[in-house]
């Protein structure tokens, strides 16, 4: 596909244009979406010396930036300042700005709809407000995570409808998916090899030139399609990875096995094992949602993806099941009903260490045990309230508890959905009669509270 289309459009028009715009140091780059993966972008550009324009819909989040602030608890108040008094970034909501920047990368949410299908909401309101303004030379790199066929398919004819030019001549698309791994302190946007397609060398060539300029590994791929399917691909092994490792420790946990140990000692396998850990359910904005981009995009090739919906299946019954082996455990053990039972939920995070809960399992195991009849508060350093979320509206505003001696032993058991690495563990073990840890937060104190401690 590359060949012939690079025959087609043999003068690299716009290979030449974007290296010399490096070269010059004139290029701009603006960021559609300043969320979790768009300001870690535009911070990586803004570091190697590239003007960038950041648009996003929400005022709130601008503001934050033109005060010199963060609103991501991972990305400090600091590299904002340095980003802005730097003189390369400026934040706005201003779309008729789409025109300035030489490219434009769009980072904007791609959740799932209330059938579960893919919510292409964002990035059709996206493409929109480029179509208008799009101008000739322009680059326009779709980042968000979407089934294969989104940028060709949805974005092209709409840009192409809009802006009255042609694409892969007049403006570039290219697509390039974010691996942003937020929290994990090994990892950042500029060291994490980026994968890029696009359907003609030179649209290749030219995105190529720009995230040269950000990370040190650009791995160019096919088309745009290809690209698309390699972030699915990422995000389905997860998902099924995840739901194994969740069915091995219902069975081994059966057989009175410990699950943890099981795993931690395979990966000393120094060749065909990779370690993923079981939980109390998916979370995230990516691994819940994104194989069933690939589920829906099938169907219209008459396909059904069965791993997906099997791990789906899976990964959904687990807090079900935690909240079951807890009830057990508080009955044997305390010798309570869950009923009027004090139940205190650790983490509210969908992760350890970060203030995301989208798409948390959290609020689920709330729900739950609620419906149940037991009185339940929670505790996460990063959350100190609940914010809205689609799925448990009801819940917004609940704060977290104080963690003193006196409040944390008024619970007849502590349920621990997220293994922050801040939260004292011992402290827990101390003052509650039943601690139920789904994460492997007190693996390292197992032996010493027998009685107290049920990993599951
Ligand atoms: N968060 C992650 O760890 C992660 C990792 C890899 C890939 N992704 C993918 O990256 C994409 C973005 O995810 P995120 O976590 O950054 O989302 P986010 O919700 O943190 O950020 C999205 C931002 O886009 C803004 N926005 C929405 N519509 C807009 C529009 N029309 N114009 C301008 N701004 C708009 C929102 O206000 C928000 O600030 C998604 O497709 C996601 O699947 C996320």
């Amino acid at each position: 596909m590359l060949d012939k289309q690079a025959a087609a459009n043999s003068d690299a028009y716009f290979t030449t244009l974007f290296e010399q715009k490096i070269k010059s140091g004139t290029l701009c780059i603006g960021v559609l979406g300043l969320g979790y993966v768009g300001l870690p972008l535009a911070q990586a550009f803004c570091r190697a010396g590239i003007k960038v324009v950041g648009f996003d819909v929400s005022g709130d989040k601008v503001d934050f930036l033109a005060g010199r602030k963060s609103y991501i608890k991972h990305i400090s108040d600091e590299s904002i300042a340095t980003m802005v008094d730097s003189g390369l970034f400026t934040a706005t909501t201003g779309m008729d700005q789409l025109s300035e920047p030489d490219a434009i990368l769009i980072c904007v949410p791609t959740p799932l709809d209330e059938h579960r299908g893919p919510d292409m909401s964002y990035v059709v309101s996206s493409t929109e407000m480029i179509g208008t303004r799009l101008r000739k030379g322009q680059l326009i790199v779709l980042e968000s995570t979407t089934y294969p066929g989104t940028t060709n398919e949805l974005m092209l004819p709409t840009l192409e409808k809009l802006s009255g030019l042609q694409a892969g001549r007049e403006f570039a698309l290219a697509y390039s998916p974010e691996r942003e791994d937020p929290g994990n302190p090994k990892f950042e946007t500029s060291t994490i090899p980026k994968v890029l397609g696009a359907d003609s060398t030179d649209e290749l060539d030219a995105a190529y030139a720009i995230y040269s300029q950000i990370v040190p590994q650009v791995v160019k791929v096919s088309d745009l399609r290809t690209a698309e399917a390699v972030k699915l691909t990422e995000n389905i092994f997860r998902a099924v990875n995840i739901a194994l490792v969740n069915e091995l420790k219902v069975v081994f946990s059966a057989m009175g096995i410990d699950v943890w140990e099981v795993i931690d000692a395979a990966a000393t396998k120094p060749f065909g094992f990779m370690p993923f850990y079981p939980g109390p359910g998916l979370g995230g904005h990516c691994i819940p949602v994104d194989p069933f981009y690939l589920s829906w995009k099938a169907r219209e090739y008459g396909l059904t993806t069965r791993f997906i919906e099997l791990s789906g299946e899976i990964n959904a019954n687990m807090p079900g099941l935690v909240i079951t082996r807890l009830t057990e455990e508080l009955s044997l053990r305390v010798g309570k009903a869950m009923r009027g039972a004090r139940i205190l939920l650790v983490g509210l995070a969908y992760k350890k260490n970060v203030d995301d809960m989208r798409e948390s399992p959290s609020l689920e195991l709330l729900e739950l045990l609620e419906t149940r009849g037991a009185h339940v508060d929670f505790y996460d350093p990063y959350i100190p309230q609940v914010p809205q979320t689609r799925d448990h509206p009801e819940y917004a505003g609940r704060k977290s508890i104080e963690w003193s001696d006196d409040i944390l032993g008024s619970y007849d058991a502590a349920l621990i959905a997220t293994d922050h690495d801040n939260v004292d563990y011992r402290r827990l073990l101390d003052l509650l009669p039943l601690v139920v840890d789904t994460r492997n937060a007190c693996g390292h104190l197992a032996a010493q509270y027998r009685d107290t401690l049920v990993k599951t």
